[in-house]
């Protein structure tokens, strides 16, 4: 009984130690240090109904196809890896933009969801006047597409302005890391981005939710099967994908595709990871034992993920007197009086940089 009792307390001592270890962890964590420029109460005075207008049109949104917070979430993604998140990727005629779909590597951004952004932008700027950017509208889009589908609350630093740079063909290539890097590339190549080890297996978590093309993966299928995924898994996949070239595509979390959850960690211990980008993340002993922490404590994957996301969003801002406050978040703000850029860009195309 006694030895019962020890055997008991023991246990509760080590649970709490564990637990204080891990929440100083993430209170030492819990919020980056804000980029000059952004703060939480950016738009207090300006338009305080504006978190309340983003969620509201999602949720709507979210009851006709909720395969749009995944596009949401990515498109933020997208934003804050090529140039900073400043909306670049929403311009029409940006290489991440809808109009390039082929472009390695593969951007798939679902125009539905740009759509959005600017049926958001549009009721925001009617009711507060055009003082909140398509960037910050996008980092709370991205944020409340994560709440909506079941996972972590986090506030969103904002006072972003929107860049007036494209995104082209180099920019978006050499900033998009591919499906097909290891662990060892995503974490050299993000270093230079502020992010390290433990941002990127949070921030692959992301993964959770969504869909992909089969092109994006058939590489681990054809002509030989990658040796690190699970036979069952594989099978399945080449149901979906008959070929290298297949026009399907499958849901990134077959289990629990529209909740976002930390059961993508668990399907790379199963080695049901998608990618080569996802799968190497548990094959690697730098970050394996950062995707078994997140498999077995979903709070703790949330309090990460959060982290990451508002680092992430911060990354390069557009600030102060910088950038502008796009009209239209398809389109750079013509000088007045001017149809300059218009022309520019009808005669360029995509390539079009200013
Ligand atoms: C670490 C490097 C990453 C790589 C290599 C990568 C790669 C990809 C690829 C290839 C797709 C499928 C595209 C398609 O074929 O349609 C995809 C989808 C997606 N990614 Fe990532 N990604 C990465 C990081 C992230 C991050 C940081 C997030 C967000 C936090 C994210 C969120 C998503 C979402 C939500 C989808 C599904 C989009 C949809 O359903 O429309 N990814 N990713
Ligand atoms: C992805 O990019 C590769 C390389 O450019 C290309 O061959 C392939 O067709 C693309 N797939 C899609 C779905 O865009
Ligand atoms: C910001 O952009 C510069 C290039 O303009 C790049 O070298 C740097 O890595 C970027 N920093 C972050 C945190 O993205
Ligand atoms: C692509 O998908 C369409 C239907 O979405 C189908 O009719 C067509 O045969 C497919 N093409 C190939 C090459 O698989
Ligand atoms: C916004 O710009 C896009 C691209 O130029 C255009 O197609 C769209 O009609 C514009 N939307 C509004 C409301 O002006």
């Amino acid at each position: 009984m006694a030895s019962f009792a020890s055997l008991i307390c023991h246990l509760l001592l080590s649970t709490l130690l564990l637990g204080s270890h891990l929440s100083l962890t993430i209170a030492q964590t819990a919020t980056p240090p804000l980029a000059r420029g952004l703060s939480w109460d950016f738009h207090r005075l300006n338009c305080p109904r504006l978190e309340r207008i983003v969620r509201d049109e999602l949720n709507k949104a979210f009851r006709r196809d909720i395969g749009l917070a995944a596009a949401l979430l990515r498109i933020h993604f997208h934003d804050c890896f090529v140039q900073g998140c400043d909306a670049s990727v929403l311009l029409e005629g940006s290489v991440a933009g809808p109009g390039e779909q082929e472009a390695p590597p593969n951007l798939t951004l679902r125009p539905d969801a740009i759509r959005l952004l600017n049926i958001i932008r549009e009721r925001v700027h009617r009711e507060c006047g055009q003082v909140v950017s398509c960037s910050d509208i996008t980092a709370l889009a991205a944020r409340d597409s994560v709440v909506l589908s079941g996972g972590p609350q986090y506030r969103v630093p904002l006072g972003r302005r929107d860049g007036h740079n494209f995104a082209t063909r180099e920019d978006t290539i050499s900033n998009l890391p591919s499906p097909r890097s290891t662990a060892r590339q995503l974490i050299d190549s993000l270093r230079n981005k502020g992010l390290d080890a433990t941002d990127i297996v949070a921030l692959s978590g992301g993964h959770t939710i969504g869909r992909s093309l089969c092109t994006s993966f058939t590489n681990r299928l054809y002509p030989n099967q990658d040796p690190t995924m699970d036979q069952g898994f594989a099978q399945s996949l080449k149901r979906s994908c008959p070929a290298v070239d297949s026009n399907g595509s499958v849901m990134l979390d077959p289990q629990t595709p529209n909740l976002f959850d930390n059961r993508y960690y668990i399907n790379l211990r199963n080695r049901q990871g998608l990618f080569t980008s996802d799968q190497d993340l548990y094959m690697d002993s730098t970050t394996r034992p950062i995707v078994t922490r997140f498999a077995e404590n979903q709070r703790l994957f949330f309090e990460r993920f959060a982290f990451s996301m508002i680092k992430m969003g911060m990354m390069n801002v557009t600030t102060g007197t910088q950038g502008e406050i796009r009209a239209n978040c398809s389109r750079r703000n013509a000088p007045s009086g001017s149809t300059y850029f218009t022309a520019v860009l009808e005669e360029e195309g995509e390539s079009a940089a200013f």
